[in-house]
């Protein structure tokens, strides 16, 4: 479904992403795990069209979408729910839902509110409540949520446990548990990279800007020289 050939992107003189390959077939739930500053966001900004890469190839179901709008990219079924959420503070919970369903017929838009109230309680009980004003668990539902309503193939989600309390990381997990159930197909940045081995089918290690691993979870757990690099990896 997606292929990813040696891309590279530079902020100016430095190069955050170093001719990374990765692919994410069908149905498949993979992690992208690494240290800080390794260059996860930089991959999956330069996948979702936020960045423009120097170098490499992205195709999506074998066209080559390689630095197209993110708008084009969302009407093709890719989104991405970004690093630290990004929602609309001042637009109620139904509002940025809209808009994250900009791209689907009103019909089919209506069709999808009345399954996310239903996937995510919490938000059915805020609908009219400015998004500025929902806990961080909520915020993070709210941020998934509204990348579903556009019906995307491929969702990519950027640290969705981030900040969060120890029982709203447990449910984040959930959520991803339940996406990969329906058949979904995810591509996760995680730091906490034990629990994204577990409920992910394969998963590639990002450091320094490369692809250092690529594997399963019980195959990257066997590597104790990659967890040493981990934050939050212990
Ligand atoms: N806008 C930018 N301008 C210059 N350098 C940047 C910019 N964004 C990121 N970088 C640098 O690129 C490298 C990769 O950053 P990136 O945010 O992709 O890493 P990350 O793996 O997502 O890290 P984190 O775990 O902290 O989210 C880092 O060295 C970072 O300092
Ligand atoms: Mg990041």
């Amino acid at each position: 479904m997606l292929d990813v050939d040696g891309l590279t992107t530079r902020y100016g003189a430095i190069a955050a992403l170093r001719s990374a390959s990765l692919h994410v077939g069908s149905g498949e739930v993979i992690g992208l795990i690494g240290p800080n500053g390794a260059g996860k966001t930089t991959l999956l900004g330069s996948i979702a069209g936020l960045l423009s890469p120097d170098a490499g190839t992205v195709r999506f179901d074998g066209a080559d979408i390689t630095g197209a709008a993110p708008e084009k990219l969302l009407r093709s079924g890719l989104a991405l729910v970004p690093e630290h959420r990004r929602i609309f503070v001042d637009l109620t919970v139904e509002e940025n839902l809209r808009i994250g369903g900009i791209t689907v017929k009103a019909a089919e838009r209506a069709d999808l509110l009345d399954e996310m109230a239903e996937t995510f309680p919490v938000l059915r009980d805020k609908w009219e409540t400015p998004a500025g004003y929902l806990s961080g668990g909520e915020a993070q539902q709210l941020a998934i949520a509204r990348a579903l309503m556009s019906r995307p193939r491929l969702l990519m989600m950027d640290e969705p446990s981030l900040g969060l309390a120890p029982v709203l990381v447990d449910l984040v997990f959930e959520l991803i548990e339940r996406l990969r159930s329906e058949g979904r197909t995810l591509l996760v940045v995680e730091q906490n990279a034990h629990r994204m081995l577990e409920v992910a089918d394969r998963a590639y290690v990002l450091r320094s800007g490369e692809i250092v691993a690529e594997g399963t979870g019980s195959e990257l757990r066997a590597r104790d020289d990659l967890f040493d690099t981990f934050v939050g990896g212990t």
